[in-house]
């Protein structure tokens, strides 16, 4: 595992970078006043309404709210993950990347050979699949299956032809090439000889990773032999557990999908692209994985798992439910169609159409159902103790779903399906006392309220960084017990150690963390300074209105407290002082 990045390297480098100049490389920027704009990459629209700030090294779109920084334009359009994110940015700037106590890392660079090879050896199997004397049956069967020239291209299809060193002899020229054919899966080391080609007579199905590299191969027979299927093994470069097939196409026809829909095969993606399902992907002869969904989940909200409708598709189904149940935050769904036992989705799109088959897509089973369906043919609801029992099946699965509106609803149903009131299952799923009692649903439409004093201070403090090291000494922040107190203090701490840090420098100390988010909607609004504003004055005057809030309302709740004659010692001897400092305060101020 690569070992984390140390945060003073991400500071450093953040400095070092530009973000105009780097969303410049892939956006057309126009100049407007200090910032620079641009119609938004991450949504369609006639007129710009994508910024850059180079001030604030932080990208904004007020059209669809896409923000971040260099790294998160990174990770947003270029699909990397933090880690990749850093390396890029590293290797612009020239420098390279420490890591803190991790276990070595095999270079990137150390992998480039690899991939090197795997885009070649796709080159020549889809070159083979037009040239090779042989290749006629691959084209006839490709086609006998339905597929047209088009798919063929767009999926990169291509031809292993027979005999045992094709593709050993084209691209396997040295010893160190021969070596790396091997690590990359794509030939078999023999001792005494030459390596031999691992694909054979086959029908190959290159493997994209979501950058689009080349990074392992399916091939299929052209009869009824066995194996059906031969995989590249697991490599430096290919994890089954991580790669879906048909995610990096699928993002090539649009960036930010609807739904996808998740199907067992190779042939299933390509016949449902071919039919106009253009976000299929697959996963490679094994179930889906957290991280598959995960990856899903980035790029769109809704899931369709497609299994067949035999014993063994459902039990595939029932663990894709598993590993969704976890994932399944705010706005996330998953459903499931099965397919008619003897079909998958290839016979059967052809079978009913497109528009049979969307249809069918359409009338999938929520994944609140297929759970509930399946837990309720297990016990006799009519009965006391088959409804007790029914939770008891339930919980395990109910509790693995974050809490929100989707893990609300499904408790209120097995609240109903029992009939329990959501109150009485509370302590029922969670015996041990930590689960709360499910609160109501929020509001659909929550009043807007003004931002408060504190949500100002922070916004102020985040857009203009630079304050804190103008401000020298600054009021201190007594006041615990006000909300967000924290983060304001964790802030200017920060920026006591690093007077220097852009938006973007402060933004990224707090990825990953629940505060991150909430800075990063405070980052996406329109700076609250007035052009003309003393800033600092306006920072000290919050904070100290901040400092005075927190023992005002302290002593709000230690009267009420002393009024019900709750006082403790210790609270009375409190009370007693805040009574004077307050008093004493009000007093002078009027
Ligand atoms: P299927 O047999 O459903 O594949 O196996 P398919 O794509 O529909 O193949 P056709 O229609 O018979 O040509 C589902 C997936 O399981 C993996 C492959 O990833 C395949 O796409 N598999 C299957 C193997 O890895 N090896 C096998 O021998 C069979
Ligand atoms: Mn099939």
């Amino acid at each position: 595992m690569a070992g984390r990045i140390p945060q003073a390297f991400v500071d450093d480098l953040l400095a070092r970078v530009d973000i105009v100049e780097l969303i410049g490389e892939s956006v057309p920027l126009k100049r407007a006043g200090h910032d620079y704009q641009a119609r938004c990459p991450f949504h369609d629209e006639k007129s710009p309404s994508f910024t850059v700030s180079p001030r604030k090294q932080f990208y904004h779109c007020f059209g669809c709210g896409a923000h971040g920084t260099a790294i998160g334009f990174l990770m947003q359009y270029a699909r990397m993950d933090f880690p990749e994110a850093v390396r890029a940015l590293a290797q612009r700037a020239g420098v390279p990347v420490p890591e803190e106590g991790g276990a070595a890392r095999p270079a990137e660079a150390g992998l480039a050979p690899l991939y090197g090879l795997l885009d070649r050896a796709r080159q020549y199997f889809q070159r083979q699949l037009h040239e090779h004397p042989q290749a006629r049956r691959a084209q006839e069967y490709l086609r006998g299956r339905g597929l047209d020239a088009a798919t063929l291209d767009a999926f990169q299809l291509g031809y292993a032809p027979p005999g045992w060193d094709g593709l050993v002899g084209a691209l396997g020229g040295d010893e160190k090439t021969r070596e790396d054919l091997v690590q990359a899966g794509l030939a078999i080391a023999r001792s005494g000889g030459r390596p031999y080609d691992r694909f054979r007579d086959r029908v190959m199905y290159p493997i994209l990773d979501r950058r689009g590299r080349t990074v392992g191969f399916g091939g299929r027979v052209l009869d009824d032999s066995k194996p059906k299927y031969l995989n590249s093994p697991e490599t430096p470069v290919f994890h089954k557990g991580r790669e879906l097939y048909g995610l990096y196409q699928a993002q090539r026809v649009s960036r930010e999908l609807d739904s996808v829909v998740v199907v067992e095969g190779y042939m299933d993606v390509l016949a449902l692209v071919q039919a106009g399902f253009t976000s299929t992907v697959a996963t490679l002869g094994t179930a889906a994985t957290a991280q598959h969904l995960e990856q899903i989940f980035r790029v769109a909200s809704r899931v369709v798992f497609c299994f067949d409708g035999d014993a063994a598709g459902r039990k595939a189904a029932w663990r894709a439910l598993e590993t969704s149940l976890p994932l399944l935050r705010e706005g996330r769904q998953a459903s499931f169609v099965f397919l008619p036992e003897g079909e998958d989705p290839d016979t059967r799109v052809r079978r009913v159409g497109p528009e049979g088959f969307r249809a069918e897509l359409a009338r999938g089973t929520p994944l609140s159902s297929f759970l509930f369906d399946h837990l309720v043919a297990q016990v006799e609801l009519g009965t006391l103790d088959g409804r007790a029992r029914l939770v008891d099946l339930a919980r395990p699965f109910v509790t693995r779903i974050p809490q929100g509106a989707f893990r609300q609803m499904v408790e209120m149903r097995l609240a109903e399906l029992s009939r329990l009131e959501p109150g009485e299952l509370a302590p029922v799923l969670d015996p041990a006392g930590h689960a709360r009692v499910p609160p109501r649903p929020a509001p659909v439409a929550p009043v807007r309220q003004a931002p408060s004093l504190m949500r100002r201070t922070v916004t102020l403090l985040l857009h203009h960084p630079e304050i804190v090291a103008r401000a020298g000494e600054l009021p201190p922040l007594g006041g615990a017990g006000v909300p967000g107190v924290g983060v304001l203090s964790e802030m200017i701490e920060l920026l006591r150690a690093r007077p220097d840090l852009s938006m973007a420098g402060v933004l990224e100390h707090f990825r990953e963390s629940e505060t991150g988010r909430h800075l990063g909607k405070l980052a996406a609004v329109e700076d609250p300074a007035l052009p003309e504003a003393d800033l600092v004055q306006e920072f000290r005057d919050a904070l100290e209105r901040i400092a005075h809030k927190g023992p005002q309302q302290r002593f709000q709740a230690l009267a009420a407290r002393a009024r019900a004659g709750q006082l403790s010692e210790a609270e009375t001897r409190e009370y007693a002082e805040l009574c004077v400092r307050l008093g004493g305060q009000g007093g002078r101020s009027g």
